[in-house]
């Protein structure tokens, strides 16, 4: 340990050492489906914006939040916003059965969004500042949540997932896999994704969560079709061309390019990026505002 290290341990060691990822085990969770909330408030906080951070399969809200390549827990440091740590009970997260493909459907989106309502009210948030992050699975979520909870969620920066509703299954199996979305033969029309997303909550018609789509152009996982497929989605539900109005090549670097479809929906296409694109927090940070 160096000495300036212990130094500033020693004189402002409680403070510094006092923020930790803590399990609420009641988040008021009527839903079916049991996930488990975790929660980083950090020692300073200086926001009232919530970051919620969803992880891939075989991983859980522990071990994403150490990962050194998710930055969310030192964005929560630096800009003092509160992040939640969703933890899920399967391998993957359900983003195939009726139940989370459907408002209020009882699944594993419909505890997430329990989650959200939960640090609202504990935290203070502001409504409105209300930010969903995930990578592969945890981005395949993401879609999905935003479809079934837009009255909740401000705005979404996913990495490497799926159009909410390509990993449907035919069985109503909950959290399965689906070989033909993954393999990119899920091709539909911009009509059609928009209707899957209109259909997760029919009633619904306030404003949407303002979409930032990151896939990779060799990802060997979740085939890179799927950037494409849900583009068509997100600009179909915002009513916008899926012509971008602008391409901005190495952005937000090298042999990446942004492509901006209004101020609703923004994809950003990583040249010879496999599974999944690593997140980039500052550009997934300016998306959100923070
Ligand atoms: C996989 O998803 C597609 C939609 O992307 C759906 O048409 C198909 O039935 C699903 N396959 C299985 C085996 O459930
Ligand atoms: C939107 O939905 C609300 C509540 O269901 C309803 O009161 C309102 O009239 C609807 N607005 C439009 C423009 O359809
Ligand atoms: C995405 O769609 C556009 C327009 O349909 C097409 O020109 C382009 O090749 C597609 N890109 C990928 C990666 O599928």
């Amino acid at each position: 340990m160096h000495i300036p290290t212990l130094v500033t341990a020693l004189t402002f060691g409680p403070a510094v050492l006092a923020a930790q990822l803590k399990q609420i085990s009641n988040y008021n969770n009527n839903a079916q489906a049991k996930p488990g909330m975790w929660v980083y408030v950090p020692d300073s906080v200086k926001s009232d914006a919530l970051v919620v951070a969803i992880h891939s399969c075989q991983s859980s809200a522990q071990s994403y939040f150490q990962n050194s390549k998710i930055p969310w827990h030192q964005g929560s440091d630096r800009k003092g916003y509160v992040t939640v740590w969703p933890s899920s009970t399967s391998q993957c997260w359900d983003v195939s059965s009726k139940a989370s493909l459907t408002h209020n459907g009882g699944g594993d989106s419909n505890a997430i969004a329990n989650m959200i309502k939960y640090a609202i009210t504990t935290y203070n948030i502001d409504p409105k500042k209300v930010y969903i992050t995930g990578g592969s699975s945890g981005a395949m979520m993401s879609n999905v949540l935003a479809a079934t909870y837009p009255d909740l969620i401000t705005a979404v920066s996913l990495y490497s997932g799926v159009p909410a509703g390509c990993f449907v299954s035919s069985s109503g199996q909950s959290a399965a896999w689906n070989n033909t979305c993954s393999g990119g033969q899920s091709i539909s029309t911009a009509q059609h994704w928009g209707d899957v997303v209109r259909g997760m909550y029919p009633s619904y018609n306030g404003t949407r969560p303002r979409m930032q789509i990151w896939h990779g152009s060799v990802d060997g996982t979740l085939s890179p079709n799927n950037y494409n497929e849900t583009i068509k989605q997100w600009t179909n539900v915002f009513g916008v061309s899926m012509t971008p109005t602008s391409t901005k090549p190495d952005t937000p670097e090298r042999n990446y390019r942004m492509d901006d479809f209004g101020p609703n929906v923004e994809g950003i296409w990583a040249v010879g990026v496999g599974h999944s694109v690593p997140s980039h927090l500052d550009a997934s940070e300016a998306w959100f505002g923070l």
